[in-house]
């Protein structure tokens, strides 16, 4: 067991299975896109290990590239806002893959699938490290999910509870 800041959490997925369960999706994603060169775009900063990992496992030639998730309450109008930052690349006719750390809610995934539909993508899926089917309230289901979860508070491999954790190379269920 360990303790972040006020929380106690167990080993939950060990790093070996990690390992494993990565290689096989970069296995499955090397095959959908062998003909395409996909534009892989990893969302910070949750999801930087798991895109470190997913990247050297796939053997087709793909582009990489980085954003975040700014949300913020619009003016109590239409609630959360959330906007991409930092993508400087031309999405227009591009596959792309968005590379996630986890699909919870499916909030942030609904609002990046229309973001990238907008910018006129010609194909959008989702790579997810984990996946809480029972906490998701949109439609969306991601494409590649490396673990379904169960709808508890998880840490390590570049999650974090509270900006800690993330360091961790198995992953840990609260307590
Ligand atoms: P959403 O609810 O699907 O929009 O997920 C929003 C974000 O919440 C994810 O990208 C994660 O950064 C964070 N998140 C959701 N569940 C967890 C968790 O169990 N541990 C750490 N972060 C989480
Ligand atoms: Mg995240």
């Amino acid at each position: 067991m360990i303790k972040i800041i006020d929380k106690d959490f167990i080993p939950y997925i060990s790093a070996e299975e990690i390992n494993e369960r990565v290689r096989e999706l970069g296995k499955e994603i090397s095959l959908a896109y062998k003909d395409e060169k996909p534009l892989l775009v990893s969302v910070l900063n949750g999801a930087f290990i798991f895109t470190a990992d997913l990247i050297r496992t796939i053997d087709t030639l793909v582009e990489v590239t980085f954003i975040r998730v700014a949300s913020y309450e619009a003016l109590k109008t239409t609630g959360k806002v959330r906007e991409i930052l930092g993508l400087k690349e031309n999405v227009f006719g591009r596959d792309i893959l968005i590379l996630e750390d986890i699909v919870d809610t499916g909030r942030t995934l609904e609002h990046l699938l229309e973001a990238f539909k907008d910018l006129g993508a010609n194909s959008i899926k989702v790579a997810t490290l984990l996946h809480k089917p029972d906490a998701q309230e949109k439609a969306e289901k991601p494409d590649f999910v490396g673990f379904e979860i169960p709808n508890k508070f998880v840490v390590g491999y570049g999650l974090d509870y509270e900006g800690m954790g993330r360091e961790l190379k198995d992953i840990y269920q609260l307590r």
